[in-house]
């Protein structure tokens, strides 16, 4: 059999299975942990350790067709201008609540979109968010980036505040494939968008692309991959297109015969990363590249790589803080997540209460899991016998689920020497793998892809 043939029978082009950014993944959190958890939980925090905080924009100009992510179009500033002052209150809240000395080490605005704050928006949160946290002396302050929506003013107001990295979304620059997606955005005002970032200090940028877009072939995914590489990105994400039409209902608007069958994704993936490796970028996890000096690749090769609700990060930090509508926090402890509505989020805080509504306490077998599949998605590898160490009897099931699927997938795993790892021809089914480590993955869940 091929190796193409072995993946199919592997389950790859049919199997559904989630991106793994938490374990367990978010749909298995629950209204039984709210409130009083993130309470404690914030009270608790250990002021010698920084902590992350995620700020979550959920407005856009434009609607793409493509994207899952939990956003609003919005036509005027009004309703961005409510959302500002309702999270100004969400800071004073947390301010008033964390414990005092505490540092920030990492800031994320994401989306939606962020870059549809005015420069005066973007200051007085920024001001807000270190007046309530002041940065650590290696912090690092990113933002995501709509070119379309975005001016040098929003840029130079980001930057006076600390960005010092920026992820900018291109997913495909064909325009026959931008239209297929609703989103037009010419490689000339990405390029013009790089410029005016790297002109204003911010030195990383990192650009997001899509494979298995409607009407994306092979010579499309290429060219877009050269005018990537031609703006000397410091990172690359390549995601696979998530094609959820019953979540993201928008995605009812792409056909599904405009898609690429499971095969030609699966040759998009490996294409597109054979011309980032050749092109030096080093692979990072299952859909990264950075250059090698970048702090992402440092991490990959040190073993410090992580993973979080952002996707793949070095960010080392305990605890997570999520500020926003349907933003999800991680603590030691666990996860909670905001109200996913902003109209609930919106009327919580300005009732005076956190806006937490759900989420997972983690206990000591979630952990030991939650550990092991982490450790694949970023390092394809996990020390058996050093989870046995830290949790004992609770990393039996896991042994236990190691020879399980050295058995189910010869050639593709090796169990050693107490190591587990998925070997390089195992690679694209990594996802896969990590959700025979997971005690919630049922059957009929709803996932994208694996591939
Ligand atoms: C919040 S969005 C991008 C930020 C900004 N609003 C923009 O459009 O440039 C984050 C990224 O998620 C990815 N994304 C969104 N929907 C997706 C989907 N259905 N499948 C795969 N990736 C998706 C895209 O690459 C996108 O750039
Ligand atoms: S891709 Fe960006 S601009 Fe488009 S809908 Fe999603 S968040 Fe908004």
């Amino acid at each position: 059999m091929t190796e193409l043939n072995t993946l199919k029978s592997a389950g790859l082009f049919e199997k559904n299975v989630p991106r793994y950014t938490s374990y367990p993944t978010s749909p298995h959190f629950h209204s039984d942990v709210g409130r009083a958890q993130f309470g404690d939980w914030l009270a608790g925090l250990d002021t010698d350790k920084p902590v992350s905080l995620y700020v979550h924009i959920p407005f856009c100009e434009r609607l793409c067709w493509f994207c899952a992510c939990r956003t609003q179009g919005v036509t005027t500033i009004t309703p961005v201008a409510a959302y500002v002052d309702v999270l100004l209150e969400e800071i004073k809240m947390f301010k008033a609540a964390r414990p005092a000395g505490l540092k920030l080490a990492r800031l994320h605005f994401g989306g939606g979109s962020p870059t549809i704050l005015t420069p005066d928006m973007i200051s007085r949160l920024s001001a807000a968010i270190t007046d309530a946290v002041p940065f650590a002396d290696d912090y690092e302050f990113s933002v995501e980036i709509d070119p379309t929506a975005c001016t040098d003013a929003k840029i130079a107001a980001f930057a006076k505040n600390g960005m010092n990295r920026a992820s900018i979304g291109v997913q495909d620059f064909n325009e026959k494939v931008q239209a297929a997606i609703g989103r037009p955005q010419t490689y000339e005002l990405t390029r013009d968008t790089v410029d005016m970032l790297r002109r204003h200090g911010v030195d990383s940028v990192n650009i997001d692309m899509v494979y298995g877009l409607p009407h994306q072939g092979m010579q499309e995914l290429k060219n877009t991959v050269s005018q990537v590489l031609s703006l000397s990105p410091d990172r690359v994400a390549l995601f696979g297109y998530a094609h959820v039409p019953w979540m993201a209902k928008r995605q009812k608007m792409i056909p599904e015969a405009s898609l690429p069958q499971p095969h030609a994704r699966f040759e998009q993936a490996q294409t597109a990363a054979e011309i980032f490796t050749a092109a030096n970028m080093q692979a990072i996890g299952i859909d990264h590249f950075a250059k090698p000096g970048d702090s992402l690749a440092i991490a990959a090769r040190t073993g410090n790589l992580r993973r979080n609700f952002q996707g793949y990060t070095d960010d080392r930090c305990a605890a997570l803080i999520g500020l926003g509508a349907s933003s999800i926090s991680r603590f030691a402890q666990g996860y909670i997540q905001n109200n996913a509505a902003t109209t609930n989020y919106v009327k919580s805080i300005k009732a005076g209460g956190w806006s937490a509504a759900r989420g997972f306490a983690l206990g000591i077998a979630d952990q030991t899991r939650a550990r092991a599949i982490e450790a694949l998605m970023c390092d394809f590898s996990f020390d058996l016998a050093a989870l046995e160490a830290e949790f004992g009897d609770f990393a039996k099931p896991v042994r236990a689920d190691c020879k399980r699927l050295a058995k189910q997938y010869p050639g593709f795993v090796r169990f050693e020497k107490g190591r587990f790892t998925i070997l390089p021809e195992g690679r694209p089914l990594t996802r896969i793998i990590a959700g025979g480590f997971d005690a919630f993955n049922a059957p009929g869940d709803r996932h994208s892809r694996a591939i």
